[in-house]
Order: structure tokens, then sequence, then C-alpha cells
């Protein structure tokens, strides 16, 4: 039987729903959600996703800015203005797009940002947090594949997770929130050996490669649920996941696609976490 596709678009839709009924009970009480995304340089990807992210906001009811900055533009500028964005009583979220460019260090940059208002939960105290089972926001990509798990009734506990990469924004993070879901967590990397073996055992199966069709049929145990984190550009110049598409159909008991699968989700959950910021931050909860 072929796998139960799983809609992400849809389940993107209900939740940005409901998170605008709350942006508007919190309006009605005298507090607008604001967010503020830094871009730096002229990187065509994250134009697109800054894009997004602020027509998502705007349907929300959530304010949003948008500050580009040149590529030229040196750290202590970009900590300068975060210093400022910190202080500023209109915002409750602080999103600095990634990547940077080469003269500026990610990691000093975040470590500026106001941990209550750090909603891709990148700052070291929001990670420990989260490791420690007590988050205060939860990374948006990760947080849209345990709200679809858990959309479509995938039980996580007891469960063989397996996830596929160990970046920050993806891996590391997602792993910790299984984890603390009681499932049996593996991360896989570069230098993992018996990675198809390992991959046949889980029964819920993470790929966040980057790699188009890195993830073929016969490393999917039959049943499995089987989500996409990948965005490639395939051979055709289509958008793709890692996972091959066709082959998983034919053994997977439910599959994300790419496009429409984690993708809108990682959207919603960054207004989850921008009213949740505006919440902390004005005292209503
Ligand atoms: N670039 C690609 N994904 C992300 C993300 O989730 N957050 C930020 N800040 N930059 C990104």
């Amino acid at each position: 039987m072929a796998a139960v596709i799983i809609d992400g678009k849809q389940t993107a839709a209900e939740l940005r729903a409901r998170i605008a009924k709350e942006c508007t009970a919190l309006r009605r009480s005298g507090v607008l959600p604001g967010l503020c995304v830094v871009v730096v340089g002229d990187d065509p990807a994250s134009a697109v996703y800054v894009r997004n992210k602020h027509r998502a906001c705007e349907e929300a009811g959530i304010y949003s800015e948008i500050i580009s900055l040149p590529a030229v533009t040196t750290q202590q500028a970009l900590c300068t203005l975060i210093r400022q964005l910190n202080e500023a009583p209109q915002i409750h979220g602080i999103l600095v797009q990634l990547p940077l460019p080469p003269q500026i260090n990610p990691s000093a940059v975040i470590a500026v940002i106001d941990p209550r208002k750090d909603v891709d939960c990148f700052h070291a105290q929001n990670v420990g947090l989260l490791y420690l089972g007590t988050p205060r926001f939860s990374p948006c990509t990760p947080a849209g594949v345990i709200a679809l798990l858990e959309e479509y009734g995938i039980a996580i506990a007891g469960k063989e997770c397996v996830v596929l990469g160990r970046s920050n924004i993806v891996g590391k993070p997602l792993a910790a929130m299984l984890l603390a879901r009681d499932g049996t967590v593996s991360i896989c990397h570069s230098k993992t050996q018996g990675l198809r073996e390992i991959c046949a055992r889980a029964d819920i199966l993470i790929s966040a490669v980057g790699h188009a069709g890195f993830v073929r049929g016969d490393m999917i145990k039959p049943g499995a649920a089987v989500i996409d984190v990948g965005i490639n550009r395939g051979a055709d110049g289509k958008l793709c996941g890692d996972v091959v598409f066709s082959e998983a159909l034919a053994r997977a008991g439910h599959l994300t696609p790419v496009p429409g699968g984690v993708g809108p989700m990682t959207i919603a959950m960054l207004l989850q976490n921008t009213l949740t910021a505006a919440k902390l931050l004005s005292g209503a909860f």
C-alpha cells in the first residue's frame, strides 16, 4: 500500500489560523506582537525565505520589519543593530537570517541577541533549556517536524528514530526533542558507518542532509514514517528533498513531500515563537 502523504501546507494553515486568533486576543489586550528579520548581503534563497516570513506575519497579524544590510557590513555594526533591537519595545522576536557573509561569525552575533527575543532558538541559553527539557522556544524546523508527527498520530515514545544530519539548526535540536518525547534516537552523519542498516531499522526516519536522492527505498523500513527536511534542486531544476519520493512512497507508512511538507511548518513555528516571545515579554502569560 502506498504511504499516507503528510500535508504540511494544510497543517501549517490550521496552525497559522490558530496563531492569528491568539494574536487578535493579544492585540486586544494592547500588545501587537512584532518580529524583526535582519538580512546581510543578497543571498537569493534568503531573499525568498525573508519575503515568505514577512507575508506570513502580515496574514497572522504580527508586525514585521525587515532590515537589509549590505554584504560588506561588519560584525560590530551588526551587533550594534542587534543591541538596539534588544531594547526596542515594539520588537519581540529577532531573527538574523543565515548564512552571513564570511567576515561575520554567526555564533558571536547569535550570542548578542536577547535570549527572550531569540525566536530561532539558536542562543546557547535557549539551546541549553531545550536540552534540559524545559524549553523557552522550540527551533522552528524541528518543531515543525514534531508537530507533523503529532498531527498524523505517529507515536514517538519507544520508537527507533533516526536523524540524518547533525546541524545546529535541524539535526541536533531535533534529536533532543525526539529524546524528550521518549524516542530511541540515533544521529547519523558523514562519518557514520553502516548508515543503510541504521536507517532500515528506523520507525521514524528524518533526513536533513541536503543531497537530492540521498535516501533510497531500500533504506526504509516498510511502514516507517519518513520526514524529508531537505530542500534541493534536482537535475531537472525542480525543488526536491533528500528522499527519492517514488521509492519511498512504495515502502513508507507516512511520507512528507517537498515542497509542501516540512517547509510550510517552519514558518508557522516562527509565528508561534514570535507570539510566545510577545506574551513572555509583555507578561501576558
Ligand atoms: N537560514 C535557513 N534556515 C534558517 C533558519 O531557520 N533561521 C535563520 N535565522 N536562518 C536560516
